[in-house]
């Protein structure tokens, strides 16, 4: 297991799903946790046995709500080490059919909240001196295209390019800048969005076959975070059960077997 101990991170999305996954393994890891969320309830069932638990109600659309709870962490741990923007949306339609205000509320929480996190943080993660970790939930959708999810997977490829960026402004500073991708991890999101119907296709269809849960893809989040992870950065780590490897091309070819 990683450790974390003495380590100070801020997680957003942390009232459900991936980022209370990534929330609660920082935790268990040693670290104290800045747990920001815009859902006050799903925040309040992360555990707070150690006194290393700090809870900020904050829209990832507002920089100066980020702000805040960056100074939580300050004002209650001392500092800031690691940062985690897990925060995320999805909302169907294609490029014809989606509504601008879909458009905007997409871009709004996966691209522009990441950049409103990395920034709110940046001050604190600097002035802690080397070390410092940033990291972004993107999706497999980073990488691939998706029928009626043009304004998703524009978001999810966005923050890859702002998050590459990030790692080259701060590698002199001795701070790393990675991105997570999960494909299907059976969350609330994946509920909302897709029909039961079309989860279990997901599965079928994965080579590994079956969704990974939030606690696998919070893994990666904890060693990226660790201190074995001090030479990886810009880099998008893809946690997809082997989805990428698919194409219609080598799917078919039954002639090769
Ligand atoms: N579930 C999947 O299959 C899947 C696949 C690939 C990527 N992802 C990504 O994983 C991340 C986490 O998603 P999840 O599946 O755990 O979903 P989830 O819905 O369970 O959790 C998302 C959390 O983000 C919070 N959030 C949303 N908008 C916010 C805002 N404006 N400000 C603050 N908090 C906000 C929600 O309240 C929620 O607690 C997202 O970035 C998502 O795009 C999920």
């Amino acid at each position: 297991m990683t450790t974390l101990d003495s380590r100070v991170a801020l997680v957003t999305g942390a009232a459900s799903g991936v980022g209370q996954a990534v929330a609660r393994r920082y935790l268990r890891a040693g670290a104290s946790v800045v747990a920001v969320d815009r859902n006050p309830d799903g925040l309040a069932r992360l555990d707070d046995s150690g006194d290393r638990l700090a809870t900020a109600v904050a829209d990832v659309g507002v920089r100066s709500e980020l702000e805040a709870a960056v100074g939580t962490a300050v004002s209650r741990f001392g500092g800031l080490d690691v940062v985690a923007a897990v925060a995320g949306i999805s909302r169907t339609g294609s490029v014809l059919d989606m509504s601008d205000e879909d458009r905007d509320a997409i871009l709004g929480v996966n691209l522009v909240g990441v950049w409103n996190t990395v920034k709110a943080a940046l001050p604190a993660l600097l002035d802690r001196g080397a070390g410092g970790r940033i990291l972004a939930c993107g999706s497999v959708e980073s990488v691939l295209g998706g029928v009626g999810l043009a304004a998703y997977v524009a978001s999810k490829h966005g923050l890859v390019g702002l998050i590459k960026s990030v790692a080259l402004e701060c590698a002199p500073h001795g701070i790393t800048a990675n991105v997570v991708s999960p494909a299907g991890v059976d969350t609330e999101m994946l509920r909302t969005v897709v029909p039961p119907e079309a989860i279990q296709h997901i599965a079928d269809t994965t080579p590994i076959a079956r969704l990974s849960s939030p606690d696998e893809i919070a893994a990666f989040f904890e060693f990226l975070a660790g201190p074995d992870a001090g030479y990886i950065t810009g880099s998008n780590i893809v946690v997809d059960g082997g989805v990428v490897l698919l194409n219609s091309h080598t799917t078919g070819q039954s002639w090769a077997s």
